[in-house]
């Protein structure tokens, strides 16, 4: 079985996200989608929020499992069993970093392959940050997030 894990913060699932997601679930036989835990990190939806966020929008496609991981991501890649590691580019500038990152990975673990999957063009200009300044201002995100998040959004800046 072809495993890949698409590890990321996820805070939240995005429509670029997805759109990666359902092209890599093409590619292979299992898509782990891996939220990274974080303690260092101040996110708005806790990791277990964002869980099921991401459970919820991924009912369509059935060969997506949904986690959570810590510390080192290629330790959690040979844990699982996974041949690759999915990572979406929005744009040249992500590359830089991405590449960087897929380099470190592959010394760290030889068997470890980054696959980059290009995020529809739609979705270029996307962020989960940028998405997350649209929302507490109470500006419409409906185009850039599926609406359980956008709901989930509205509902978190309500208790802000
Ligand atoms: O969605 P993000 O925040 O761009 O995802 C970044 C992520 C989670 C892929 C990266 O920070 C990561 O892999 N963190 C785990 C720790 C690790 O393995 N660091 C070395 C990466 S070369």
């Amino acid at each position: 079985m072809r495993i890949a894990v698409y590890p990321g913060s996820f805070d939240p699932i995005t429509n670029g996200h997805l759109d990666v997601l359902s092209r890599a679930c093409g590619l292979f036989d299992q898509v782990i989608v891996a939220v990274l835990q974080n303690p260092g990190k101040h996110p708005l939806f806790s990791v277990e929020e964002r869980m099921g966020l991401i459970r919820e929008v991924t009912k369509g496609l059935p060969n997506v499992v949904v986690d959570s991981f810590m510390g080192l991501l290629v330790h959690y890649v040979e844990l699982k069993g996974a041949s690759c590691i999915i990572r979406g580019l929005r744009e040249i500038s992500d590359f830089e970093n991405e590449l960087r990152m897929a380099h470190m990975n592959r010394k760290l673990n030889e068997a470890a392959v980054t696959v980059f999957i290009p995020t529809s063009y739609n979705y270029s200009y996307l962020s989960s940050s940028l998405i997350k300044e649209i929302a507490i201002h109470g500006g419409n995100i409906a185009d850039f997030v599926p609406p359980a998040v956008e709901q989930a959004m509205y509902a978190k800046f309500r208790n802000v």
